[in-house]
């Protein structure tokens, strides 16, 4: 049932070039012009007179949602707040009928984010549910669903299922963007159509996993590992980090690397690993001079980036470049090889990978 994988986890890593083009089926149109959603189900005026959208959930898909706020923000210009699931239920949230909410989850049952849907319907929103589950309960209380098309995930630790929110939030956005004239046409066209394409850059750094088992291999007995980023890269170096405690029990945290000079770069000193996510040009500079800054307290730093005309040395003391794409799609393809830093990290360490301890796959208690 692994197919020849050793466990669920890497071979459900394996099945995302798949789950990415099962999610996007149907849902573009050939000629790359639309988002095709019509389970949405939201009546143009509903769309047009939004107020603003909630994003909310647990864990991995609440990492989803910090991806999806960054990708709504920018493509449809309406302010998009992500909460987590338990924060959100209970702070009294400033919500009403003209606001969207969306809610993401791979099970469609976790307790925190089933009782926030019922919180935001219960004041008017209309609530749309990214979940990977049909039939879930989640699926069946929401006023309408985007189904991921992960296929089932057995693995504790949550991989496929994050890809393919991902891959729905992009949808969502080009979709309200284009409902709502907030995009221009040949902008959505690039981005619909490197989308479509992405699952082959998906593959190729699939293909180049030994790389990252090598890094792994070098850092699996370190206590502790940062990752940093700015934007997009930010969101997906805290889904990073979590994949790296989760399995490998190894401390890890995330941050925003603008943010390091303000108290964690107290903690950067000889030989600290950090993974530097730099893929956004706009940001790319600034990003390089957080990797400066670590590198000159004695980091030890690996970054991702994409191929660039800028000099390879000042980017650190690895590098791992990322198949080209449109920049924004960036965090579908950072995070495989951060899935499999963790996975090979875990397995180095003797970890039990598909069941970490003190963890379950479906939180249906709060
Ligand atoms: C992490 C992980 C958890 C889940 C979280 C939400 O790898 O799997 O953080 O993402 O428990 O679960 P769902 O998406 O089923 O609501």
């Amino acid at each position: 049932e692994k197919a020849g994988y050793d466990h669920f986890m890497l071979k459900e890593i394996h099945e995302q070039p798949r789950a990415l083009r099962d999610t996007l089926r149907g849902r573009i149109d050939d000629d790359c012009r639309r988002a095709v959603l019509d389970e949405l189900n939201l009546e143009p005026g509903f769309v047009k007179n939004l107020n603003k959208i909630f994003v909310t959930a647990c864990g991995t898909a609440f990492h989803a949602g910090v991806v999806g706020k960054y990708i709504i923000e920018k493509l449809v210009r309406l302010p998009v707040e992500v909460d987590i699931a338990s924060e959100f239920r209970y702070r009294d949230p400033l919500i009403g009928p003209g606001d969207l909410v969306v809610v993401v989850s791979q099970s469609g049952e976790t307790a925190d984010t089933r009782a926030a849907l019922r919180e935001a319907k219960s004041r008017g929103a209309r609530v749309v549910a990214i979940t990977n589950v049909v039939g879930s309960s989640i699926a069946r209380e929401a006023d309408s669903v985007l189904y991921t098309w992960a296929g089932p995930e057995i693995a504790v630790a949550s991989t496929k299922a994050y890809v393919t929110q991902l891959a729905a939030f992009y949808l969502l956005a080009v979709w309200l963007a284009g409902e709502r004239g907030a995009l221009p046409g040949e902008e959505r066209e690039d981005l619909l159509r490197a989308l479509r394409e992405l699952h082959h850059g998906v593959g190729q750094i699939l293909a180049g996993a030994g790389e990252i088992a090598a890094l792994a291999r070098r850092y699996h007995q370190r206590h502790c590992l940062f990752f940093i980023g700015r934007g997009l890269d930010y969101a997906v170096a805290m889904e990073g980090s979590l994949k790296l405690k989760e399995i490998s029990y190894i401390h890890a945290e995330a941050y925003a690397a603008g943010e390091l000079k303000h108290g964690t770069l107290a903690l950067i000193t000889e030989g600290v690993p950090v993974i530097a996510l730099a893929t956004q040009p706009e940001l790319f500079e600034k990003t390089l001079s957080n990797i400066k800054e670590v590198k000159a307290r004695g980091a030890e730093v690996v970054t991702l980036t994409f191929q660039g005309d800028h000099d390879s040395e000042e980017l650190g003391d690895f590098r791992v470049y990322l198949p080209p794409t449109h920049p924004f799609l960036a965090p579908i393809l950072t995070v495989v090889p951060l899935q499999l830093f963790a996975y090979y990290a875990a397995v180095y360490r003797g970890c039990s990978v598909d069941k970490p301890r003190n963890l379950a796959k479906s939180v249906t208690v709060e």
